[in-house]
């Protein structure tokens, strides 16, 4: 990882907020130097807070994989399961209630449930525990699956502020809890969706009222004041912001919305692309976007649409090249969601196919078996993907800090029933398998039918999640990583 070369401007240590006035204090000549206690002491805020450090393993996940244990009957699938419970997976606080758990939250832990574990699990070396910020007023505007709590209006942005972010940071910014790394991926869909969805009236709404960037700013402003946290933009991913325009043009409003925070660059240590999605990390067998078969860019066959961003790695090299042309410091990481990512199992090509038409090609080579990238519910075929890792090697240029699973595989994407619910969560076709989708090629959703409401635990999904991991869950691929 290359350092953060640019000072660490506008950054306050977490104990100045505990120990008011002590900056003030230190900085005159005639005043004692006092230093903090060490409990409460600024931990060092590093380049990539997932290098060299374990990572938090959720006791609630750990719950819903045993219960697709207890209903299966193949032992070596149940051994399989058993692995993935040892993975760590990210907490979504994905309503106030959420902060709080319990009861309300479906018995969950809360918030510093969560990092009181963490703790527990924290052995000699740093440890990491990851968080979603999902609670947009206006949430996941161009669908209905994961519609949230909080409206679109001044009040809707007021209790996203008072009520979900202070009461996160409230519990973040305990010194009991200096030395965690506390990593943040924050509001998925949320700005790319102000980019390319301006159609969606809901959309075009949330960006001309300027509520959304609103919030985003204060999360970060609120997230990067305490220095054991770490903040993640959610970027999408490659089969949705990879074409050059829109990137150039979502990295432009990041810049923009970053710059006005009260750190700029500094209050974002990186992107996490892939959150929830199905992009797989390589296209092994679709290599270069350029190539010609039957006379045509690989590039321009209906799969790819001229994108020439075919998989996460190669996006997160162009996200990174485009961040630095924009301003950005060069230490800007990348985080990649590689939970369900793996599409094995006995549909996965094995090698490059030989046809000389452009579209068989493709379908032949690409080890994504979606129908059209825009499918996001649920996508049956699907698999987990490479386990949590940080640094991963052979990625050039695309300075990955780490692959995550920030969607917990098993957790459903949506449902197309209406099923009655406090979370703001509405029916969604693309969830529907007997839906043929205009806004994804005139194809059907590839949805695994019956799934529950979004968050809840699919136990179907998760099964099959297992079976097409790739690679392969075995007791030995926990090996290498973090
Ligand atoms: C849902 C959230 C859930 C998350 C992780 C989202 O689609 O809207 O409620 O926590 O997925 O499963």
């Amino acid at each position: 990882m290359p350092s953060n070369s640019l000072p660490e401007q506008g950054r306050r240590p977490a104990w100045r907020r505990v120990v008011p006035g002590f900056l003030a204090l230190a900085m005159t000549a005639a005043a004692p130097m006092v230093a903090p206690a060490s409990s409460e002491a600024a931990p060092a805020h590093v380049d990539n807070p997932f290098a060299g450090a374990t990572s938090y393993v959720n006791p609630d996940y750990a719950e819903n994989v045993q219960s697709s244990i207890d209903q299966t009957q193949d032992a070596d699938l149940q051994a399989k399961m058993q692995q993935v419970k040892s993975y760590p997976t990210a907490v979504w606080l994905d309503r106030i209630a959420a902060i709080e758990g319990g009861e309300d939250n479906g018995g969950r832990l809360s918030l510093r449930e969560h990092l009181d574990e963490a703790l527990a699990q924290q052995g000699s070396g740093p440890i990491t525990a990851s968080f979603v910020i999902y609670d947009l007023p206006g949430r996941d505007c161009s669908a209905l699956a994961s519609n949230g709590e909080l409206p679109l209006t001044q009040q809707g942005l007021q209790r996203y502020k008072n009520d979900y972010i202070d009461a996160i940071t409230d519990v973040m910014d305990d010194p009991k809890y200096n030395d965690i790394r506390i990593t943040t991926v924050i509001e998925p869909d949320g700005l790319p969706n102000l980019v390319t969805n301006l159609d969606d009236p809901e959309c075009a709404e949330a960006k001309s009222s300027g509520i959304q960037v609103d919030a985003v700013q204060y999360a970060l402003n609120q997230l990067h004041d305490i220095s054991n946290v770490y903040t993640y933009m959610d970027f999408a991913h490659s089969g949705w912001l990879g074409w050059n325009n829109n990137l150039t043009q979502t990295v432009q409003l990041y810049t923009d919305v970053v710059q006005e925070t009260d750190a700029g660059f500094q209050s974002v240590d990186g992107f996490a692309t892939n959150t929830s999605n199905y992009t797989p990390t390589e296209e092994p067998f679709l290599t270069d976007p350029n190539a010609r078969v039957g006379g045509n860019q690989v590039r321009s066959g209906d799969f790819y649409k001229w994108n020439p961003n075919f998989d996460e790695s190669d996006f997160a090299a162009s996200l990174h090249d485009q961040l630095v042309s924009n301003g950005w410091p060069s230490s800007v990481g990348t985080i990649i969601d590689t939970g369900r990512n793996g599409w094995g199992g006995s549909e996965r090509p094995t090698q490059e196919s030989s046809s000389t038409d452009l579209n068989t090609y493709i379908e032949e080579s690409k080890v994504d078996r979606r129908a059209h990238r825009g499918l996001w519910c649920n996508s049956s075929g699907a698999g987990i993907g490479v386990p949590p890792q940080a640094a991963p090697s052979g990625h050039p240029n695309a300075n990955i800090d780490a692959f995550v699973w920030t969607k917990p595989p098993g957790e459903s994407d949506g449902s197309s029933e209406e099923i009655p619910n406090d979370e703001g969560k509405s029916p969604d076709p693309m969830c529907d398998p007997d839906y043929v989708a205009p806004e994804a090629g005139n194809n059907p959703t590839g949805a695994l039918p019956n799934s529950p409401l979004a968050g809840h635990w699919f136990h179907e999904q998760f099964k099959m999640l297992v079976q097409n991991a790739h690679p392969e869950i075995s007791a030995a691929s926990r090996e290498g990583t973090n």
